[in-house]
């Protein structure tokens, strides 16, 4: 089942989606979260920030998966996934740092890399709620849109679009990695509840066709439709094509 939460703007899906994930945390201290980068996650990760230092919401006993990190960087490199997540929420919070995970880009091993992660998330037993954005072009991690829907975690070349995409986070374009670590999309449907935020008109489409188009692995969120627990926390705009 997928259920849409529109939100005002995006500190009102901020917000709303900090309230699911810090209720989540509150019931069961010990969650396994599945957690995401990029642009549209930082207000929500703000925000648990604040209700953390206001001692309403601890994470001691919380483990983290990320989705993906782009291969060549290593942890400490500014421009690395996991550099992102400490500084846009670990180093602000009560985490163990040894119980965040973040897939290892500096393993230039692929299939050693991605076999251990699956490992990891697998003992884990798999995420109680994944923390999702979307792709303009419907991704979801850096699971691009192809001809079938991805297994376990695995290496990808990213499309022109993402590279241009994330090219507004690095100095130049051709300092973007065009290649990446990612969960895969079946991974991913192995979460408990997914909750996936989308802000922008830019979203648009991918939300549209997230929600009520195909599933196809042209349009990889697509597949969320068949998930039982899915909850889209998304502003106007992103919804715009969803009326
Ligand atoms: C990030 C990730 C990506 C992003 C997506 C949207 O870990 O897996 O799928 O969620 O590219 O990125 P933003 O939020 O920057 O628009």
């Amino acid at each position: 089942m997928l259920k849409i939460v529109s939100a005002r703007d995006y500190d009102d899906m901020s917000r709303k989606a900090a309230n699911i994930i810090s209720a989540q945390v509150i019931l069961k201290p010990d969650t396994v979260l599945g957690l995401a980068t990029g642009s549209t996650p930082i207000g929500a990760y703000h925000q648990l920030i604040d209700w953390y230092k206001k001692g309403d919401v601890g994470f001691s006993q919380v483990r983290t998966y990320n989705l993906d990190e782009y291969r060549g960087l290593s942890h400490d490199d500014p421009q690395s996934y996991h550099y992102f997540m400490r500084d846009n929420f670990f180093d602000h919070i009560n985490i163990d740092l040894n119980n965040t995970h973040v897939p290892d880009g500096a393993n230039p091993d692929a299939e050693a890399a991605c076999a251990e992660y699956d490992k990891m998330v697998a003992d884990a037993g798999y995420p109680d709620l994944q923390l999702l954005g979307i792709g303009n072009n419907g991704h979801i991690g850096f699971n691009e849109p192809d001809d079938h829907f991805s297994k376990g975690t695995h290496c990808v070349d990213l499309t022109e679009s993402t590279i241009k995409a994330n090219s507004r986070l690095f100095e130049r374009e051709e300092d973007v990695p065009r290649q990446a670590y990612t969960m895969g999309v079946q991974t991913i449907m192995y979460a408990r509840m997914i909750l996936v935020v989308a802000n922008g008109a830019a979203k648009a489409q991918a939300v549209h066709d997230m929600c009520f188009g195909p599933v196809t692995p042209q349009c990889p969120a697509s597949i969320l439709q068949l998930h039982p627990n899915v909850v889209l926390v998304a502003d106007k705009e992103a919804l715009s094509l969803c009326e």
